[in-house]
C-alpha cells in the first residue's frame, strides 16, 4: 500500500479574525521524513480568563504550507507528482479536513477561476490532464481522449448529483458487490423505465471542463461560512476520469439495458407471487394448503422467466462488451480509467462534537452533526486499517467509506493525500488542534507501512 500523505494548510487571518491574536505555530522538518508541527497561543477559556494552551504532533505530516503559499504551490507539491500515475491508467484521491471557513473549497475548488496561481486542485489538475490528452489526441488514431466529471455532495445516505439538477441518488449495491449510485426508478412518458445514475459529463477541452464545473458550483449550497451554512453540512465529491466517448457510450448502454430489465424483472416476479398466491388456499384453521381448483400456470410463469432471463443476457452482454472495450482501448491507451477524486469534507466541527457545538442547532441539524460525525471517524479509520494493511477495512461504517469503496480499491497503489486546513486565529484554536489531531492519527498509520 502507498503512503497516505497528509498536508497542512495555513490560511491567511480573515478580517474579522483580527483581533484575537494568532497562533504561534512551528513546523520541526525532519529531512526526508515527516514533520511534527506545534501550535501555541493565549486563548480565552471558558471562565473568561485568558490562558496559555499548546499542542505538538508527531512526526506525521508531509509538508506544511504557510499562508503565503497559493493553490499553484499546493498543486505542485500535493497532486502534480501523481499525475503521470494517473496517466498510465491509476486512481488517486484527495481530501480537505477542516473546520467551516478554514479554507477546504478555497483548495479543492477554488474561487478564482482566472488566476492560473489560484485554480483549485481539481481545476489545476483537469489543465493539466487535459494538456497531455490533447497531446495524444493530435498523435492521430480515431480514440478522442477526454476527461468526464462527476460532482455530487454525499449528505447522509444520498447524493445529489450536481450536474444533473440536483438529482437525488442513492447508494446502491449491485449483484456483482459494486456500490451504485442511482437516482429514482422513472417511469417515462413511453412506459420506459429508467433508473438514472449519477451524470457524467464529457469534457474534450479544459474550458468544457470548467463550464461544466462551474454550472455544477452554483447548484452547490455555499454560503457564508458558519455552522449553519448549508456547504459545511455535506461532503462534495468531484471525480476527473480518463475516459473516451465510446466507452461512454457503451456505460449508457449498460444503464439502457439495466433499465429494460427492472419492468421484465419485476413482471417476472409478479407473475410466479400470483401464481402462488392462486395455488394456496386458507382452511378452517388458518393454515394454507394446496388448492384442489387451482392448478398453477407452470407455462406461464416459465414464459415470463425465460423473458427475464433474456433480458438478463443482455444486460450481462453490453457489460462485456464495456470490458472488451475499454481492454481494447487502455492497450492503446494506458492512461484510459485514470482518476482523480477530490473531496471537499463536511465541516469538521462536527467530528466528535460533544464538546461544544450545538446549543443552537435544530434536531435535524444535530442529526445530520452525528451523522458527520460518524463519517469523519469511517474515513479515518479506513485509511489507518488500509496503511496497517488490516484483512478487515471498515467501509461499511458510512456512507462515505461505502461511496469512497471502489476509489479507495483502485487506489491502492498510488499516492492519496488528506490535505488539513487551518485557520491562524488564536480564537479557532480548539479546532485549528482537532484537525491537527485527526490528520496526526491518519498521518502517523498512514504511514507506518
Ligand atoms: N489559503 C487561502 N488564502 C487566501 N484566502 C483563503 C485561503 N483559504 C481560504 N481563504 C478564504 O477564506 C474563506 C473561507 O474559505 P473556504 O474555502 O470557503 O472555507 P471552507 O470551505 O473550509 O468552509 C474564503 O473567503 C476563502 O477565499
Ligand atoms: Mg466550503
Amino acid at each position: 500500500m502507498q503512503p497516505f500523505r497528509v498536508f497542512v494548510r495555513w490560511r491567511s487571518l480573515s478580517a474579522d479574525e483580527s483581533g484575537y491574536g494568532e497562533i504561534q505555530r512551528k513546523a520541526e522538518p525532519n529531512g526526508a521524513a515527516l514533520s511534527s508541527i506545534s501550535i501555541a497561543a493565549m486563548t480565552d477559556s471558558k471562565s473568561r480568563s485568558r490562558c496559555y494552551q499548546s499542542w505538538r504532533s508527531q512526526p506525521s505530516m508531509t509538508r506544511v504550507f504557510e499562508m503565503s503559499d497559493t493553490n499553484k504551490t499546493v498543486f505542485d507539491a500535493v497532486v502534480a507528482p501523481v499525475l503521470p500515475r494517473v496517466m498510465q491508467g491509476k486512481s488517486s484521491n484527495f481530501f480537505a479536513y477542516g473546520h467551516s471557513g478554514s479554507g477546504k473549497t478555497h483548495t479543492i475548488i477554488g474561487y478564482d477561476y482566472e488566476s492560473p496561481e489560484e485554480l483549485g486542485l481539481c481545476q489545476a489538475s483537469a489543465r493539466h490532464l487535459m494538456t497531455d490528452l490533447n497531446r495524444l489526441n493530435a498523435d492521430g488514431g480515431s480514440d478522442q481522449l477526454g476527461i468526464g466529471i462527476r460532482m455530487y455532495e454525499l449528505r447522509k445516505n444520498s447524493a445529489f448529483d450536481l450536474l444533473n439538477g440536483r438529482c437525488e441518488c442513492f447508494v446502491r449495491e449491485g449483484p456483482d458487490g459494486q456500490i451504485h449510485l442511482r437516482g429514482k426508478t422513472e417511469v417515462l412518458k413511453d412506459g420506459k423505465v429508467r433508473v438514472r445514475p449519477l451524470a457524467t459529463k464529457a469534457c474534450w477541452s479544459f474550458e468544457d471542463l470548467s463550464r461544466e464545473l462551474q454550472i455544477g458550483l452554483k447548484l452547490r449550497a455555499t454560503g457564508s461560512s458558519t455552522v449553519h451554512n448549508q456547504s459545511s453540512r455535506t461532503h462534495a465529491t468531484i471525480e476527473l476520469e480518463i475516459v473516451t466517448k465510446d466507452l461512454l457510450q457503451a456505460r449508457d448502454a449498460v444503464i439502457e439495458r439495466q433499465s429494460e430489465l427492472v419492468p421484465v424483472g419485476k413482471y417476472a416476479t409478479d407473475v410466479y407471487l400470483e401464481e402462488q398466491s392462486r395455488a394456496f388456499v386458507q382452511n378452517d384453521h388458518g393454515k394454507f394448503v394446496p388448492n384442489p381448483y387451482y392448478q398453477v400456470d407452470q407455462a406461464r410463469i416459465d414464459t415470463a422467466e425465460a423473458r427475464k432471463a433474456e433480458f438478463e443476457a443482455r444486460v450481462k452482454s453490453a457489460e462485456e462488451h464495456e470490458s472488451t472495450l475499454f481492454q481494447s482501448i487502455a492497450r492503446r491507451h494506458p492512461c484510459l480509467g485514470g482518476k482523480l477524486v477530490f473531496v471537499d469534507l463536511a465541516g469538521s466541527e462536527y467530528y466528535d462534537a460533544k464538546n461544544g457545538l450545538g446549543c443552537n442547532q435544530t434536531p435535524q441539524e444535530k442529526q445530520e452533526g452525528r451523522q458527520i460525525n460518524t463519517d469523519l471517524l469511517a474515513l479515518k479509520e479506513v485509511i489507518r486499517a488500509r496503511a496497517q494493511n488490516l484483512s478487515r477495512v471498515p467501509f461499511r461504517t458510512s456512507p462515505l467509506t461505502l461511496v469512497l469503496r471502489q476509489h479507495f480499491q483502485a487506489s491502492s497503489d498510488s499516492d492519496s493525500a488528506l490535505i488539513l486546513t487551518l485557520s491562524p486565529s488564536a480564537r479557532e484554536f480548539a479546532a485549528t488542534m482537532n484537525t491537527l489531531k485527526y490528520g496526526n492519527l491518519v498521518g502517523v498509520a498512514g504511514n507506518d507501512a
